[in-house]
Parts: structure tokens; C-alpha cells; sequence
């Protein structure tokens, strides 16, 4: 079973979340992976709530503080994601580390607020495309995974990785499979050093970007790739259930 989640971004408001469901119905949800989609917080109860929303697809927020509650304007915290329908939640996007300055530390501070409150993280590493040209892609996805694994490698707790390079996000450009196994091999080696082979392969790591109908099932049979993390196409109701069927 490979784990097939939608990160919506900044789209899709509390009427066309419903919507989307519905389609999303009519399209059918073949699937017999683990879904899970990412709405905007604004959206996460209509998620939550709508009528036509199959049970088995889980829901997550985008972003988290790392406090629980107190003076942080715009912030939305995980135990209010968590009542508002969250189970899981997208820690280090590269959008939230480039756009917005996120830090190592503070991704891993909010891994910390994310498990507090019961809510799986999923932990977003991946290398700009001029890292990857100077031949940096280990070091520095290693330098985003060992940012967290003090924190979510103890007490046993349920994780997951995304890589997501960031060239490959939002423009069409898709890593190779053999270069999404490479990248999956070097994180799940560190994995295994950090938890042990068992834990370690427990942990599912997705690919993201640029994930469409046409390449997902590709990409889901490469070697250590466990699931898919989709941007664009997950906010068609048609290729969302198209990617959540591929792979079997
Ligand atoms: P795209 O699938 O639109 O490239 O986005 C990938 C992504 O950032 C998912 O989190």
C-alpha cells in the first residue's frame, strides 16, 4: 500500500472544498493506497464536514506553529488543526523554507508541536536546482533530515518524509525515478542508522513534484519510493482519483 496525498496550497476555499468532493465521488476513489489530502487551514473543516468526502481519505493542514496558543497573528496551531479535522500536517515544505524563511530549527520545532498534539508530520526535504548542479543534493537533504530526527526518531511515533526537489515543483520538471531512488536510498540509510533497519522502514517516503497521471505510477514502482506527494494535479478532482488508482 503506497500513501497518495494532495497538498492544495493556496487554493481552493471552503465552497470549492466541498465541491471537490463531490467530484471527487462521482469520479470514484478506487484507491487501495493510504490518501490523504492537504486543504488551506480555511478549508480544513468543510473537509472535514463534507457530505460526500469518503471516510478513508485522512486530512491534513499545510503549516503549523510550534507553539500551542498565545501571540502569533495568522497562526493556526496543531491542536486547532487537529480539532478542525487534521491528522497529519506538512512540516519544511520548500515553499514554507524558501518563500518564507523557514529554519531547520523551526521545522523541527514544530515536528516537536506536531507530535505533542497527535498529529503525524510529514517532514518536506529537497535541494534547490543549484545545489543539485554543485553535486550538494546529499548534504543537504541529510542537513534537513538530521535537523529532525532528534526530535521524531524518539518515542516512536508515526513520520513521514517527502523529497521534494525543489526544481521539479510546480514546473513540469519530474526527477527521474533512479534519481528519486537515489535520494530515497540516502535518506533511508540515514534512517536506518538513526532508528534501526526496522523503524527505519516503517517510515514512507513519498517523491513530489510534478507528479501527474502520466508518470505517478512510474514513479511509485521506483525502488524505496512508498507514495506520491501531489501539488497541481491533486486539485483535479479526474487526476486525483487517476494518480490514487495508479500502481494497483
Ligand atoms: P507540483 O505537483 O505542483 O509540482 O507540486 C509539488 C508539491 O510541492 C507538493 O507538495
Amino acid at each position: 500500500m503506497a500513501v497518495i496525498a494532495g497538498n492544495w496550497k493556496m487554493h481552493m476555499g471552503p465552497v470549492e472544498t466541498t465541491a471537490f468532493f463531490e467530484a471527487l465521488r462521482l469520479e470514484g476513489v478506487p484507491s487501495r493506497h493510504e490518501l490523504l489530502l492537504f486543504p488551506p487551514a480555511i478549508s480544513l473543516l468543510a473537509a472535514a464536514r463534507a457530505p460526500s468526502r469518503d471516510r478513508r481519505i485522512q486530512l491534513g493542514v499545510q503549516n503549523i506553529h510550534w507553539e500551542d496558543q498565545g501571540a502569533f497573528t495568522g497562526e493556526v496551531s496543531a491542536g486547532m488543526a487537529a480539532g478542525a479535522g487534521a491528522t497529519f500536517v506538512l512540516i519544511g515544505h520548500s515553499e514554507r523554507r524558501h518563500v518564507f524563511g523557514e529554519s531547520d530549527q523551526e521545522v523541527a520545532l514544530k515536528v516537536g508541536a506536531a507530535q505533542r498534539n497527535g498529529l503525524v508530520p510529514v517532514i518536506c526535504v529537497g535541494e534547490t536546482l543549484d545545489e543539485r548542479r554543485a553535486g550538494r543534493v546529499e548534504e543537504v537533504i541529510l542537513r534537513q533530515l538530521d535537523a529532525v530526527l532528534p526530535t521524531c526518531g524518539t518515542g516512536g511515533s508515526r513520520f513521514l518524509i517527502a523529497y521534494e526537489p525543489v526544481w521539479a515543483i510546480g514546473t513540469g520538471e519530474t526527477a527521474t525515478p533512479g534519481d528519486a531512488s537515489a535520494a530515497h536510498a540516502t535518506l533511508r540509510t540515514r534512517l536506518e542508522g538513526a532508528l534501526g533497519i526496522s523503524a527505519a522502514t516503517r517510515v514512507p517516503l513519498l517523491y513530489g513534484g510534478s507528479v501527474k497521471p502520466g508518470n505517478a505510477a512510474e514513479l511509485m514502482a521506483a525502488a524505496e519510493v512508498d507514495g506520491v506527494l501531489v501539488g497541481g494535479a491533486s486539485l483535479d478532482p479526474k487526476s486525483f482519483a487517476e494518480i490514487a488508482s495508479a500502481g494497483g
